[in-house]
């Protein structure tokens, strides 16, 4: 049975038993900034779950196939994919919910329904897993299944009590499984395994056999079912849910595998056409056999190869290319980051496949032509996700290369191939190195040395990789200091008040931009300038791209004009100009509201706007700087290539619109515990420390933010795009004004119309400048400047109607020894029009010569003759004449027999044009 016929027989199943199909959520959560991946199918039901949302349209029974990701978080299994029958990074869960509707008996009952008469999988080779506390479970199969006792095994907590994190929805569950060694024909049990486990006589196990088989994948699990029944407290208690609820997960690939008696999910049908594809690529077969199974594959070069290397393709091939279309861009940082790893973990598959060019895009497009029909946003994003993947292949594969030329030195071959001794010990700074500079993963340095006889210090290498983490967590902390001063944090500059030492200050901005408090902590800096730290502080010390706050502190006597805040291991610096004696006691901080409200405007419209340029532009779209200060925004973004007018002009009309609709910003804090437990935060926390802040702007934005915001989006006023440019590859930025100064902006612009209506004199309409009119000014002015061109034109060739210079001058043409002859002196600019002038002449004489002369509009001389092609065939050339006239005044020229120029001095000009006369009375003599 293919896979896709199992999902739709599985959502058909379901809908029958009053079940509503619901779509696949996203891979990257909607409102959950905390949760990095949808890692189940239950993740877009969990407020429902929690009673803190209705069921959809009512309904409380679904059913769904759920795209999910399991990687990057504390499960974090990357490496293991592809060396074993079923880790993935993207997989498809099957799911069918209960939000307070049935419990176990139901789910129990079409789980068993489903499995034993729609997949026909025979009863006998299932076996079930239950909580051991969970009688009511046990007894459920025996009474609802008939399922035999010693069938049913009780495990512990840690196999049979599901919950998605440290608090929230749980509950015990039961789970299915199913006997390979009976169901799939290339099922063999490993070289030297024994005992009862690997028995296939008999029936029913021991439990110790059956959790040995189970770990040694001959009882494959294929649905957990997990009873909803408490919401876990922090403190670890079981609160019941208001009402138990049901949710199932069932793995798409290992059902197929079970349907199409297949040991390894990477031998179905799913993965099948991908495999093939890389094949194609690289050149190599992929050593399985149905119903035989794997044997060892051969690259090129003669030696083994690894066939782990294609399945890590095949699956890395569908992690990328629903991740990318799901907005997930590679990145340094967060879900980017996650990503990027998968990427570069399958190129270097295919490099040791013998693959020096991007490969994975090839299989990806595979992905999207397999699934494009159930997955649209496959085939809407195709373009993107081939591009990205290509890109991010190429830029990899160069450091790569970079990266060997290295190993080769550190590890060179041996001159004898299959050499077994080891033949010596990479050091841990190498393999440092190599990962350092050349983003080796330690695993493929290893991978390496070991196919060439060498050890590597891992040890040692993990010793460079601290030392290094250490210096780069020093230099974070230094680099915030810009004080210049090492010292600022020696805890020995500072001066105490010793009644508040141990006190942290306490930052208290958010609500309040005014304090009365009480100096703690002051020192003098080299420069000049104070440090003093408060008990209460409404100072705001620059990070996540928002600005420092200014303002003033006075105590008794002294004052201090507060120009920095820094951080110092969580307390507040504010750094000024002291005037007077600062002493401990009473202090009033200040915060001037105007500077401190801008610059909300800048963070909350900062907000407004990536979602914005993630709605217009895409969710390949990823924060890749900010910069939020009173007077402006500047927002760096991931994107490829310029934003097209109707795309700024769409995202500054969605901007405005979340300001106009006037919606509350809210805050809210969440521990980082909660966050860790969901699997994603490992990456989330150096940068967020152990509570996470959201910023909530309902339907609008959600961000993990540590910033200062307005209450109300309507606060912002009006949001201006004024620039938006590429700062690298495939990122833009972009640069908005808000409120006050949007309203500047405008009025500036407003007074630069103003001078063009004053010089256009155009009369103002009221306040405002008359557009229209300048509009229509400027029209008449362009159509005016169109005819006057036009007659220029015609005036210069000697006019379209025959009265034009060159036809009067024509007329004036004297006959010479029977040549009709004209020298004179024309007004003209430049050159060009000289010449212009003289082909008009030259038509117009129909017969003879002519010499021009003009003092252009750069003040030169300059002369130019022209001849008809009879005068010519008579010996007249325009450029013997134009040449002798000129050297009578000492000037030099030539050119074509029919037209030919000189330049002269500009006083001697009437003198050349004077001598012209005799000259050609001369030359037409002589021809
Ligand atoms: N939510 C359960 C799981 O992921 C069904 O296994």
């Amino acid at each position: 049975m293919l896979a896709s016929e199992i999902r739709s027989r599985f959502l058909a199943y379901f809908e029958k038993n009053g079940h509503a199909i619901r779509p696949s959520s996203a891979l990257v959560p909607a409102d959950d900034p905390t949760l990095l991946f949808t890692n189940a199918g239950m993740v877009q039901f969990k407020k429902v779950f929690l009673g803190m949302e209705d069921a959809p349209d009512g309904n409380r029974r679904a059913t769904t196939s759920q795209k999910c990701v399991r990687a990057g978080g504390k499960h974090n299994d990357l490496e293991q994919v592809g060396h074993t029958a079923r880790h993935h990074t993207f997989f498809e869960m099957l799911g069918n919910f209960s939000f307070g509707d049935y419990f176990k008996r139901d789910a129990i009952r079409f789980a068993w329904e489903f499995i034993t008469e729609d997949l026909k999988i025979p009863r006998e080779h299932l076996r079930v897993t239950v909580f051991h506390e969970d009688d009511e479970a046990r007894q459920l199969w025996k009474d609802v299944a008939n399922v035999p006792d010693n069938r049913i095994y009780g495990l512990g907590a840690k196999d049979n009590f599901w919950q998605m994190a440290d608090t929230g929805p749980c509950g015990p569950c039961t789970e299915i499984y199913v006997d390979l060694a009976h169901m799939a024909p290339d099922w063999a049990f490993p070289k030297d395994a024994h005992g009862e486990w690997t028995n296939t006589e008999i029936q029913d196990y021991s439990l110790d056999a059956f959790v040995e088989g189970a770990e040694a994948g001959r009882f494959l699990e294929i649905w957990n079912l997990v009873f909803m029944q408490f919401d876990r407290q922090q403190d670890g208690t079981m609160v019941p849910l208001p009402k138990p609820s049901v949710d199932t997960g069932a793995g798409l690939e290992r059902i197929a595998a079970v349907m199409q008696g297949v040991t390894n999910n990477f031998h179905t049908d799913l993965f099948r056409p991908l495999i093939a594809k890389v094949e194609e690529i690289v050149g190599i077969g992929y050593p399985y056999r149905p119903g035989v199974g794997l044997g060892s594959a051969v690259g090129k070069d003669g030696r083994e190869i690894d066939p782990a290397s294609f399945r890590v393709i095949a699956d890395h091939a569908r992690a990328t290319a629903f991740l990318l279309a799901d907005g997930v861009f590679p990145s340094n940082e967060g879900r980017g980051y996650v990503l990027r790893r998968i990427l570069r973990r399958a190129v270097r598959h295919a490099w040791l496949l013998g693959r020096r060019e991007p490969t994975l895009v090839h299989v990806v497009d595979v992905v999207i032509e397999t699934m494009r029909d159930l997955y649209p946003e496959l085939h809407v994003r195709r373009k993107h996700i081939l591009e990205t993947t290509r890109a991010e292949e190429e830029r990899f594969l160069t450091t790569i290369d970079a990266g060997m030329t290295r190993f080769e030195e550190l590890a060179p071959a041996a001159s004898t191939q299959g050499s077994t001794t080891m033949r010596g010990t990479l050091s841990g700074e190498d393999a440092f190195r190599l990962y350092d500079t050349f983003g080796f993963p330690i695993d493929l340095t290893e991978l390496m040395a070991r196919e060439r006889g060498y050890l590597v210090d891992i040890a040692g290498f993990e010793q460079s990789l601290s030392a290094q983490r250490k210096q780069s967590q020093d230099e974070r902390k230094s680099r915030q200091i810009t004080v210049s001063a090492d010292d600022f944090g020696d805890p020995t500059q500072w001066t105490h008040d010793q009644q508040h030492a141990a006190k942290l200050g306490r930052f208290v901005g958010y609500d309040v931009t005014e304090a009365e408090t009480v100096v703690t902590a002051v020192r003098a800096l080299p420069d000049g300038r104070v440090a003093v730290m408060l008990r209460e502080t409404p100072f705001y010390a620059e990070s996540g791209g928002q600005v420092s706050d200014h303002g003033t502190i006075t105590g008794a006597g002294w004052s201090v004009s507060v120009s920095e805040v820094k951080k110092l291991d969580g307390r507040i610096a504010a750094i000024g100009t002291a005037t007077g004696e600062i002493t401990f006691g009473p202090a009033h901080a200040v915060v001037p509201r105007e500077r401190r409200h801008d610059t909300e405007r800048n963070h909350t419209a900062t907000h407004l706007l990536h979602a914005a340029l993630r709605h217009v532009l895409g969710e390949h779209v990823h924060q890749a700087g900010s910069l939020v200060s009173p007077d402006r925004l500047r927002f760096d973004f991931t994107h490829h290539g310029p934003l097209t007018h109707d795309q700024l002009v769409a995202i500054e009309a969605q901007v405005n619109a979340g300001v106009w609709t006037a919606a509350p910003v809210n805050t809210r804090e969440s521990a980082y515990a909660d966050a860790v437990a969901q699997g994603a935060m490992a990456l989330f926390g150096e940068k967020y420390g152990d509570v996470v802040r959201v910023v909530e702007i309902p339907a609008l934005s959600v961000e993990l933010c540590g910033g200062t915001h307005v209450k109300n989006t309507a606060e912002i006023g009006l949001v201006r795009i004024v620039s938006e440019g590429g700062v690298a590859a495939g990122v833009r930025r972009i640069e908005a004004v808000t409120g006050p100064r949007a309203f500047q902006f405008l009025a500036d612009r407003e007074r630069a119309l103003v001078q063009v209506a004053t010089r256009l004199k155009v009369p103002m309409a009221g306040t405002a400048t008359n557009i229209e009119q300048i509009e229509k000014k400027i029209d008449a002015l362009i159509d005016e400047r169109k005819q006057l061109e036009k007659r220029l034109d015609e005036a210069m060739r000697g006019g379209a109607s025959g009265g034009g210079v060159a036809q009067q001058l024509a007329a004036q043409a004297t006959e010479v020894h029977g040549v009709r002859f004209i020298a004179t002196r024309v007004e003209v600019v430049d050159v060009k029009a000289l010449q212009a002038l003289g082909d008009s002449l030259r038509e117009a004489l129909g017969s003879g010569v002519a010499v021009l002369g003009a003092v252009l509009a750069d003040g030169k001389g300059a002369l130019l003759a022209v001849s008809t092609d009879d005068a010519r065939d008579r010996g007249l050339r325009a450029d013997i004449v134009v040449r002798e006239v000129a050297a009578t005044v000492g000037g030099r020229g030539g050119g074509k027999p029919h037209m030919a120029q000189a330049g002269v001095e500009a006083d001697k000009l009437d003198a050349a044009i004077a001598a012209a006369a005799e000259i050609f009375a001369r030359l037409a003599a002589a021809g």
